[in-house]
């Protein structure tokens, strides 16, 4: 057999370095064919199986076969795609990527490190731990969350994958079998945190009112505190092992009062020691690097974790959760774990981070790299600057909504987000989202909570301004889009 019988056929430096410079180009372009795309396609389930071969390729396209790749990105993936970037995208929160971003990622990608340990690449761990030491400094966070105290932050994917962290923490603090701890939290508290105490086997289900402890919100969307301490009783031997505090709820930003929590868990006889404080500000912490925006952190010093998404409203690309512990060893002590074929010395000599033990999976990429791109691309300022005018747009469309009598703005503005329906009800404000995204010019999406003193169950149309390419024409188009839409379904 020659020597190249098993030939696998890599990629030539001079082959990536031509293909890489197309597909940045390829991005590039589509991030400018975004101003004319629809928001979403009318893609129909199983459309984009059609195109694809039911198999995968037997020999090799080889460096022929990039031609016909960037073709069917072009053909297949991106006319099927929801346009998460795009500027008239206004659903959800939107997820922010920019190019500094993008950059950090490909970077990521082409050192392809695992930074599992501090000795399998010690930039990885470093990078990261300044990273998050700085961004502390940012948000404003105390001193106490940084690593050059007892705290210390890790990027974790996902704000969903932060809650499972706390949730671990606090279950290893509380002691006991999980079954008879709980979680209590706003029951505008993102699905993640009843998710949490499912995989961490608090929880048999999202309905098991006994583990996941959901309280009442008031008028302006803030757990009520004295549901919060009736739900934080010991209940058949069931006690409350963390308390979910959100700042900026996923249905309307809410904010919850971070100074009532401690105070229930106190009220409620609770030792403070074993119950467990978890902040998520997923989407609106992105919003505290403005000193006018932190009012909502009032009690911040109370908290055990934070976690904010700079991937949401904080310009660094999918995925990046920044997760923050006051005390980094009681995360570790829940998390850590080191076979044999792990030990090294650094490790044994306790002198460094090994961020495999502040997160569920061991390998890790190079997360830090795309926030370091973001923070020195845009700085504070930058950072600042794009914040602000995702408040100052929406502030602007509430007052264009609030001007038409046709509709209603019934719960506040929340910085960037914008909820809003038709006077008409739930029907029509239905009909009208629908009729909207179908137009296909602007994306938004809907929630259903409880609204006003009544707390009466609503359905709500959610404007949420914040995607990188957002400017205020994009904005105008969508709500003369909006009005049209209103025009159709009200006749
Ligand atoms: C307040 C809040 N927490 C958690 C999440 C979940 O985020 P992730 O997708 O990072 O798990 C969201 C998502 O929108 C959110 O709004």
């Amino acid at each position: 057999m020659g020597a190249d019988a098993h030939n696998p056929g890599h990629m030539s430096p001079d082959a990536f370095r031509r293909e890489g410079h197309r597909l940045i180009d390829w991005i590039a372009d589509y991030w400018e064919s975004l101003e004319e795309r629809p928001v979403v396609g009318d893609t129909k389930p199983g459309d984009v199986l059609k195109a694809l071969p039911t198999s995968a390729p037997e020999s090799p396209g080889g460096e022929r076969e990039w031609d016909d790749i960037v073709r069917d990105l072009d053909a297949v993936i991106a006319p099927n795609l929801t346009h998460w970037q795009s500027p008239r995208f206004f659903a959800y929160f939107p997820c922010n990527g920019s190019g500094p971003g993008v950059l950090g990622e490909l970077v990521s990608a082409g050192l392809g490190v695992n930074g599992m340990l501090w000795s399998t690449s010690p930039a990885a761990t470093e990078l990261e731990t300044r990273m998050l030491d700085w961004c502390a400094d940012l948000h404003a966070l105390p001193e106490a969350f940084k690593s050059t105290g007892a705290g210390g932050g890790v990027i974790q994917g996902t704000a969903s994958e932060a809650a499972v962290c706390a949730l671990v923490a606090a279950r290893k603090r509380a002691g006991g079998d999980p079954r008879t701890l709980a979680v209590a939290c706003s029951e505008q508290a993102h699905s993640s945190i009843a998710k949490a105490a499912m995989v961490a086997g608090l929880a048999d289900g999202p309905e098991d009112a006994t583990h996941i402890r959901l309280v009442r919100t008031g008028p302006e969307g803030a757990m009520d505190p004295v549901h919060l301490r009736e739900q934080l009783r010991t209940i058949d031997g069931v006690r409350p092992a963390m308390v979910v505090g959100t700042l900026g709820t996923t249905s309307t930003g809410a904010f919850d009062r971070i100074d009532d929590i401690p105070r229930a868990i106190a009220d409620a006889g609770l030792d403070r020691e074993r119950v467990w404080v978890h902040i998520d500000a997923a989407w609106a912490g992105s919003a505290f690097v403005c000193p006018e925006h932190r009012g909502p952190m009032a009690g911040i010093e109370h908290a055990d974790s934070v976690c904010i998404n700079p991937h949401k409203w904080g310009l660094v690309t999918f995925d990046c959760d920044l997760f923050w512990v006051r005390d980094r060893r009681a995360l570790t002590d829940a998390l850590s774990i080191t076979p044999e074929y792990l030990r090294n010395e650094a490790t044994d000599a306790g002198a460094v981070i090994d961020y495999r033990d502040w997160q569920v999976p061991l390998g890790r990429r190079m997360r830090a790299l795309k926030l370091w791109f973001v923070l020195r691309h845009y700085g504070a300022q930058g950072l600042r600057a794009h914040i602000r005018r995702g408040v100052e747009l929406a502030a602007a469309f509430e007052s264009w909504v609030r001007a038409d009598e046709r509709f209603e703005v019934p719960v506040d503005r929340s910085l960037g987000l914008v909820c809003f329906r038709l006077r008409a009800g739930d029907d029509a404000s239905e009909r009208l989202l629908r009729e909207l995204n179908r137009r296909g010019r602007v994306l938004v999406s809907h929630t259903r909570v409880p609204v006003g003193e009544g707390r009466a169950e609503t359905y709500l149309i959610r404007f949420a301004v914040g995607a990188t390419l957002t400017e205020r024409r994009h904005v105008v188009e969508a709500w003369d889009e909006i009005r049209a839409a209103a025009d159709a379904v009200l006749g």
